[in-house]
């Protein structure tokens, strides 16, 4: 599929930004599942990093391909981080989480001094918020988080495992997946989930992309903050 291809540039290209010797953040997500995997064939041929995972999917991926881990408790400095996105504007705002994975994502690109996103060209929006926006809540609040979400003018549903139940993330919360259509104002958005009480994290990552890879076809467009 084109798509996959696209998946597979846009994650080779992501191998330009790590050197020997760093701490790489790995994203979760078949685009960083590409980066994961590549990065396995390069520590094969000598490389020498260490990884801190997003999701334990990626961890035991990582460690299946003999990328040596470390954890946020022994290292609070990561040199840079290769994620994917479910959506990325012109500003370099992102939508994530679709692979439920947003919180340990947003930790971890928090302490990284260069988020690499790496995505295929259908990301790529002028308007995030067809994508539904995904907002990690404790199960004790979600009816009321998905009300008051409901009230600022979202179809908000809650995530599903293949079995029908709720989804849960790795840190045990549920997903409230948040149609807006369009969000004009993703920074006021990002402020009113964030002050909500239940919220524990959304998939509005603003402010922390450095560079975002887009692959078209065979040609790699690489936007930076500006
Ligand atoms: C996981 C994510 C992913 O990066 C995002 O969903 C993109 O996934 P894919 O590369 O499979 O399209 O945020 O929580």
């Amino acid at each position: 599929m084109a798509n996959d291809q696209e998946k597979e540039a846009a994650a080779r290209a992501s191998l330009n930004f790590i050197e020997d010797g760093q701490v790489v953040g790995l994203g979760t997500g078949s685009t960083a599942a590409y980066f994961i995997q590549l990065l396995g064939e390069r520590v094969k041929d000598g490389l020498r990093i260490r990884g801190i995972p997003t999701s334990d999917r990626s961890r035991e991926m990582a460690s299946s391909l003999g990328i040596p881990l470390t954890t946020l408790d022994e290292c609070q400095q990561i040199d840079v981080t290769v994620d994917g996105a479910d959506e990325v504007d012109e500003q370099l705002r992102l939508i994530k989480g679709g692979g439920g994975a947003l919180l340990r994502e947003k930790i971890v690109a928090s302490a990284t001094r260069q988020l690499v996103i790496v995505a295929d060209a259908s990301k790529r929006v002028s308007v995030l918020g067809k994508f539904p926006l995904p907002v990690e809540v404790i199960k004790f609040a979600q009816a009321l988080v998905a009300k008051k979400i409901e009230a600022l003018g979202a179809g908000v549903q809650l995530r599903r495992d293949a079995k029908g139940n709720p989804f849960l993330t790795d840190e045990n919360n549920h997903i409230l997946d948040c149609r807006f259509g369009r969000i004009p104002d993703a920074d006021l958005l990002a402020r009113r989930l964030s002050d909500m009480p239940g919220v524990v994290e959304h998939g509005l990552f603003i402010g922390m992309a450095s560079v975002v890879l887009v692959a078209r076809g065979s040609e790699i467009v690489e936007l930076r903050a500006g």
